[in-house]
């Protein structure tokens, strides 16, 4: 079996080069690809090397599968390709996730969406996928109304290029940082170091952003139900281990607290780490490089009936990228079987 990487060079490209190593993959089973700017190159999986091809050449070798993440434009000029050879390709990109004919998957609520004939399959957003597997079985036993979350994303999610401007200004002083002399690569339009950015991705007319609205969209695509209402704020800020969100869940049916509490705890997929007073929370450092959803912070809302409040924090290139497509491809792989 053949497993084609694009965009293997970068962040979540990477990521999903260790994860395919930690479950098992051999090297000489991974294509590696990346733009022709790297094609040549060698690139780590575990202890072997794999050399960087172009994405025409990973196409020629007629992989079996593919996971992309290089953007949406690659995504879409590509990913029709590598079907068109008889690949199944899991996109890690927001090319295809509102295509009604493609499935939009978190292998632990609704695997069951991908038919046999599916050659694309869409993995959510990193900030969706932490939040639906933190209310999975809630929402099973409860029925979700509504949701107001606000995220705290962490800038690996922006890519190599926000990973090298916060390390370039962590060298630099309050003064230059606030002067913004943007004489080093950015990412973004201002400094991220000992800030944080009110939005993510792009504004649009109505005055929330593309980040946000994948929340509400994605949402409700993965819980196959319209009619859940997703109130989303989208911040970003200067920490490296994962996303984090505070989660206000509002439920058509009452709950109990230490039911709700259990519910979590045996969800698929999520850690429940809810001890204030031994400080056990969830945050973003100890979540690093972790493949779970980890939740804390469960607490009635007093302001409201049947609403819970959730603290809910993942490595956003893990179980919100590489983990979750490798998830994908190990299920698809077990159909075959
Ligand atoms: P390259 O490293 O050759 O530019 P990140 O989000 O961390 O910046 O990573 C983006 C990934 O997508 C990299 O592996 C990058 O390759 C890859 N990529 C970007 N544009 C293309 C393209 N046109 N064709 C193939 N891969 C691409």
């Amino acid at each position: 079996m053949k497993i084609a990487v694009v965009g293997a060079t970068g962040l979540v490209g990477g990521e999903i080069l260790t994860v395919l190593h930690e479950q098992g993959f051999a090297a000489h089973q991974v294509i590696a690809a990346a733009s022709e700017r790297s094609v040549g190159k060698t690139i780590n999986m575990g202890s072997a090397q794999l050399k960087v091809v172009s994405v025409e050449e990973a196409i020629a070798l007629h992989p079996d599968y593919a996971i992309f993440s290089a953007g949406a434009s690659t995504s879409r000029q590509y990913a029709p390709r590598f079907a068109e050879v008889g690949t199944t390709v899991i996109d890690n990109s927001s090319a295809w996730r509102k295509e009604p004919n493609i499935p939009l998957v978190v292998p632990e609520i609704n695997m069951d969406a991908v038919k046999s004939t599916d050659r694309i399959i869409a993995n959510p957003n990193c900030s969706t996928i932490q939040m639906v597997v933190a209310l999975a079985e809630l929402h099973r036993h409860y029925g979700l109304r509504r949701i107001v979350v606000a995220t705290y994303q962490s800038i690996t999610g922006t890519g190599f290029k926000a990973k090298c401007q916060l390390q370039h200004e962590e060298q630099l002083d309050d003064a230059t940082l606030i002067a913004n002399p943007k004489d080093y690569p950015m990412a973004y339009q201002h400094p991220i170091h000992h800030n944080l950015f009110p939005h993510g991705g792009d504004f649009l007319d109505d005055g929330y952003t593309t980040e946000e609205q994948k929340l509400v969209d994605e949402t409700r695509k993965i819980f196959a139900d319209q009619s859940i209402l997703v109130s989303a704020t989208v911040a970003r800020v200067p920490v490296m281990g994962g996303h984090s969100e505070a989660v206000n869940a509002e439920f058509h049916h009452e709950f109990d607290l230490d039911e709700a509490r259990a519910l979590i705890a045996h969800t698929p997929g999520v850690v429940l780490q809810d001890n204030p007073s031994q400080a056990l929370y969830p945050m973003p450092l100890y979540a690093w490089h972790h493949d779970e959803v980890f939740v804390g912070r469960v607490r009635r809302d007093p302001t409201q009936p049947r609403t819970l409040n959730l603290w809910v924090v993942a490595d956003n290139l893990r179980k919100g990228a590489a983990t979750n497509a490798v998830q994908i491809l190990q299920q698809l792989i077990a159909r075959h079987q």
